[in-house]
Order: structure tokens, then C-alpha cells, then sequence
């Protein structure tokens, strides 16, 4: 059989302590600001009259987070109790290990290792919890990938200090990171600093627990709103912060290495006039400029007129430069998810869209239930305009498809579409390796079932594993294996060769 994957390529997936671990006030975890991301249905959006519904805005203002702590029962918040994983993690990973497993990306939640993000110690349950799940992981032969920080802040650094819009954040930050280095040194090779660090533009309260002066309703903190000084400047400090973290392992444990995450948004022009080309460069630099500062090290030349244009000074210390340069990752890690359309918009500067999907349909793709368009082959292109750039190894920390499963009375999930979205994926990668890029690794998106990041819907599924669960936490919490598990099991034990859905289900 023709095979390209490398020998050790790390099949696997993909999943963050927020969307998964519940347990939000156990064993002295303090509160974080994903804790307060409530939950957004069809309803909710029509009654609340959104101006887009694919706009994730489950953030909440500062009101609200108010009112969350005093009447907490008038709220439906599902990552409080994610998918139970802190009491479940060993039958999960030995779900997870049974697809044959060898990379499992998961992030570390910041307040159950300092409960306020700042304490003067860190809280030994939590360092436990994490040592407990490595050596789960380990004992399968699944090396852990673990994410310091995923869209979820200590609660305290977000109401005191509006997380990382102040530099007293990024030294707690720091000291977190180092705690985490020297606690798991030798047991963690691969760290990633922020989970998709572009998406402060569109999230800040999420990405960077920035809680937007003046919020008053959750679309404040959306992303059509500017705020452009305080984004860019929080930007800016987990730039800073990333860095100071790369340094540190670097000196602290030689063997391990340290990524970037991306969300990665690959652009179309609608057309092939010269208007919308010029507007997917001026996108294009936008998704561009996080990893070109966080792996070449310096801002690149493309932003000076921007920040000019918007009146948006950045506030450096005198040694960030210098940070900057020698705090660069090892590899580039980017989520992949969809393509955009861009269309002129009239100006010569550009200016960010900072929105998540984007308005125009390409109607030569199809989108997913959610509205995501799906475009395997954007997977290829980004793939080697990526390794172009960089010429730094890649790996893909997730990719996956969001839909609704059903569930037949004998208790099966026929998720052929699932099942087809990763063939498809999975293609494209194999052609990008052929043509030369350096991939070593795919994580799936939620192998298992999780809360979603945006909507806090638990119904929209990417899983491979089927919860028993719905979006407000009842059923049974029982697992179930999907017919994609069976599918992506053989796909891994054939290291990527064996694409054919011939499974007998
Ligand atoms: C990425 C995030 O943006 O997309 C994940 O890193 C998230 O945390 C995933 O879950 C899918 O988004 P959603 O909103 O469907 O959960």
C-alpha cells in the first residue's frame, strides 16, 4: 500500500480541561472565566434577537457574571460539569487508547494549579489530577500534548487585573507555566502556549479573560464591536507571556518542545478582481501576523500601517523585543476548520474582521449544520503556505466536524458524515505531505464528546465516543461507540493508508 505518513506520526485528538473536566469547585479549583460561559441554542438566539448566528458570543458581561454568582439557578452553565472527565478520565482514556491512540492534546486548567492565578502556592490536587491522567496516558503509550492556557482564565485574574490587558497577568502566567515545566518535566514532551491565539480579536473575554470596560449585554464583547487598543494590547502581553513560557522550558527541561496555536483561516478572493485579492491580503496578514511574531520573533512590517491608521499604540516594556526574538516556538500547531470568502471592502488599510464564519457562502463547498463551510482541500493549501512561511514541523492540534447524532434503538450512531469529513481531511493532509510539507501529527477534534467551546451546546458532536448527555447535563453519562470510532481506528492502525469506510457496524 502506498503510504507517505511518517513511521511515528501521532494520530490522536484534541481537547480542553474547560470542555471536558467539570468538577469546576472540586478539590480546591477556583473559579475561571469558562465557568461563566453560559449556554446559546436556536432559542436563545432568536430570543435574544442575535444579528448573526453563527457568531459565537456565549461570553458573559460583566452583569451577567454578576448575576451568575448570585442566582446561579437562573442559568444554564454546562462547562461547570463539561463531561464529567475529572471523575472519568481512566475509562475514557482506555476508550480513547482502544482507537489505537498515540497523541492525546488536552490543556491544563490554570485554577485548579493556582486557584486565583496568583496564590502563593499551587494547590496539590490539582498538580495530582494532571500527574494522575499522564500516567493514564502513559501507560497506553499515548504521549500527552497539553495546552497551558484554553479559553479558560483564573476568574480573579479576570475581574481584578482584566486578564491580559495587564502585564501582573502575564508574570502569573509565567509562574504558572514554569510550576508546570518543572512539576512534569519528563512527562510531557509537547507543550502549546494559547490556544488559538487569534481569537483574542474576536474573544477576548474567552481567549484573554478580558472582561470589556462598559459591558453591559454579551454582545459587547463581541467582535464586530472595536475595542481595537485593548485587543491589540492584550495581544500583545500573551506575545510576551508565550515567549517568557518558551524560554523557560527551553532552560528548564531541553527535551521537551513548545508550539504556537493558530486558528487557521484560509481566504479566498470572491473573484479575480484585484479589489478582492488586495482585501485576502489584508485578511490573510491578519490570521498571519500571530505566528509570524511568535515564530520569527519580531512584528512583522504589515501591521505598523494598521496600528498607524487606528491610532492603536502598543505598550512594550524595554526588554519585549528582545523577548520576542528569543522566545520562539519549536513547531507550529494550527486548528483547521474552514475557508473564508472575502469580498472589497472599500478600504486601502485593512481592518480585521474578527468574526468566525464568514458572511459570504462559497457555494462551491458545503457547510456543516452550524454553518461552518467544509473544505478539505483548504486543509492542503493551508497546509503548504504554512510550512512556506515557517519551514518549521506542523502539527495539527484539531480539525473535526460539529453535527447532531442520533442514536438507533439498539443504541448505534451510524456517523457516516463524520466518518466522511475525516477521509476527506485525512486525503488532503496525504497530499500535503507528498507535496513535501513536514506534518507529524492530527488530532481529531473531540474524540469523545464535549461540551462546545462556542455555544456550550453539548448536542453539537464531534466525538468519535457518543455521551449520553444532553445541553443540560441530564441523561445517563453513558459511552457509546459511533461507527467513525471503528473507522478512524482502522485508519490509525494503518497509519493513515486505509482510507476505505468498509467497516462492518
Ligand atoms: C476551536 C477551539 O475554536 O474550535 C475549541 O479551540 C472548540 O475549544 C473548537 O471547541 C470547536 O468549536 P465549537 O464552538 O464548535 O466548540
Amino acid at each position: 500500500m502506498d503510504n507517505v505518513f511518517p513511521k511515528n506520526f501521532l494520530w490522536g485528538g484534541a481537547t480542553a480541561a474547560n470542555q471536558i473536566e467539570g468538577a469546576w469547585n472540586v478539590d480546591g479549583r477556583g473559579p475561571a472565566t469558562s465557568d461563566y460561559a453560559r449556554l446559546i441554542t436556536s432559542e436563545t438566539k432568536k430570543l435574544e434577537g442575535t444579528f448573526d448566528q453563527h457568531v459565537p458570543h456565549n461570553a458573559a458581561s460583566l452583569e451577567m457574571i454578576e448575576d451568575m454568582d448570585v442566582h446561579p439557578e437562573n442559568w444554564t452553565l454546562p462547562k461547570r460539569w463539561g463531561i464529567d472527565f475529572y471523575h472519568t478520565y481512566k475509562e475514557d482514556i482506555k476508550l480513547l487508547a482502544g482507537m489505537g491512540f498515540k497523541v492525546f492534546r488536552m490543556s491544563i486548567s490554570w485554577s485548579r494549579i493556582f486557584p486565583n492565578g496568583d496564590d502563593k502556592e499551587p494547590n496539590e490536587k490539582g498538580l495530582e489530577f494532571y500527574d494522575n491522567v499522564f500516567d493514564e496516558l502513559h501507560k497506553y503509550g499515548i504521549e500527552p500534548m497539553v495546552t497551558i492556557s484554553h479559553f479558560d482564565i483564573p476568574m480573579h485574574l479576570a475581574r481584578k487585573y482584566h486578564g491580559f490587558l495587564s502585564r501582573y497577568t502575564v508574570d502569573a502566567f509565567v509562574r504558572y507555566a514554569e510550576t508546570l515545566f518543572k512539576h512534569y518535566k519528563g512527562k510531557v514532551k509537547y507543550w502549546l502556549t494559547f490556544n488559538e491565539i487569534n481569537n483574542i480579536l474576536s474573544n477576548p473575554y474567552t481567549s484573554a479573560g478580558v472582561i470589556m470596560s462598559g459591558a453591559q449585554h454579551p454582545n459587547d464583547c463581541n467582535p464586530y464591536l472595536g475595542h481595537w487598543q485593548e485587543k491589540f494590547q492584550a495581544v500583545h502581553n500573551q506575545f510576551v507571556a508565550s515567549a517568557l513560557a518558551v524560554k523557560k522550558l527551553h532552560a528548564i527541561d531541553p527535551n521537551a518542545k513548545i508550539g504556537n496555536m493558530l486558528c487557521r483561516l484560509e481566504n479566498y478572493a470572491e473573484s479575480t478582481k484585484p479589489e478582492d485579492n488586495l482585501q485576502l491580503l489584508f485578511e490573510d496578514h491578519f490570521n498571519w501576523f500571530f505566528t509570524d511574531v511568535q515564530a520569527k520573533g519580531e512584528y512583522p512590517y504589515y501591521m505598523e500601517r494598521f496600528f498607524k491608521h487606528n491610532h492603536i499604540h502598543i505598550q512594550m516594556e524595554p526588554k519585549d523585543k528582545q523577548i520576542l526574538r528569543e522566545g520562539t516556538v519549536d513547531f507550529i500547531t494550527i486548528s483547521y476548520y474552514m475557508t473564508y470568502v472575502m469580498r472589497y471592502k472599500g478600504k486601502s488599510v485593512a481592518e480585521p474582521t474578527g468574526r468566525l464564519v464568514s458572511d459570504i457562502k462559497n457555494p462551491n463547498i458545503p457547510r456543516s449544520e452550524w454553518g461552518w463551510p467544509i473544505d478539505p482541500i483548504g486543509l492542503r493549501i493551508t497546509l503548504n503556505k504554512i510550512y512556506d512561511r515557517y519551514h518549521l514541523p506542523i502539527f495539527i492540534s484539531e480539525n473535526g466536524l460539529g453535527a447532531m447524532d442520533t442514536v438507533t434503538e439498539n443504541g448505534k450512531i451510524y456517523d457516516d458524515y463524520r466518518i466522511n469529513y475525516l477521509h476527506e481531511h485525512v486525503y488532503q493532509l496525504r497530499e500535503a505531505i507528498k507535496d513535501g510539507v513536514d506534518v507529524f501529527g492530527y488530532a481529531w477534534w473531540g474524540p469523545i464528546d464535549l461540551v462546545s467551546s462556542g455555544t456550550s451546546q453539548m448536542s453539537k458532536r464531534y466525538g468519535m465516543i457518543y455521551i449520553d448527555q444532553d445541553d443540560y447535563g441530564h441523561g445517563t453519562k453513558k459511552r457509546l461507540l459511533k461507527k467513525s470510532y471503528y473507522y478512524y481506528k482502522k485508519l490509525i492502525a494503518s497509519n493513515g493508508a486505509d482510507l476505505e469506510d468498509n467497516i462492518d457496524y
